[in-house]
């Protein structure tokens, strides 16, 4: 029983780290950047604050969120900017 729920626990970490992978851009981020705010803030919010990619990516870096941590790539950070529609 023990050894079924291990591997089971173990196939749904397999499909998790599978699917962050396949997600690019915002849809990486949208778990938390809800369009509600919640947790992080919105879409709207981040559009409104920054308006330039590299605005967008310093503050994604600076951000000492431990949330955060794993979203700090170059490229992660210029494909959801770009989803954005920021220049
Ligand atoms: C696991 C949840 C989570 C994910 C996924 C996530 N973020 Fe965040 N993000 C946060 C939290 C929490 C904060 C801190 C919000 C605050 O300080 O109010 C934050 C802050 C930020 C900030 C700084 C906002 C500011 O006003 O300084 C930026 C920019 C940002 N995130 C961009 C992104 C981008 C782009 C992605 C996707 C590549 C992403 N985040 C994915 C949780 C997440």
């Amino acid at each position: 029983m023990k050894i079924v729920t291990v591997s089971l626990l173990v196939l749904i970490m397999v499909f998790c780290a599978a699917s962050l992978t396949l997600a690019a851009g915002w849809d990486t981020c949208k778990a938390c950047h809800t369009d509600s705010g919640k947790i992080a803030p919105s879409k709207a919010d981040l559009t409104k604050k920054f308006k330039t990619t590299e605005e967008l990516i310093k503050a994604a870096k600076e951000t000492k969120n431990p949330m955060m941590t794993n979203f700090k790539g170059d490229d992660l950070l210029k494909e959801a900017a770009k989803d954005l529609g920021l220049k």
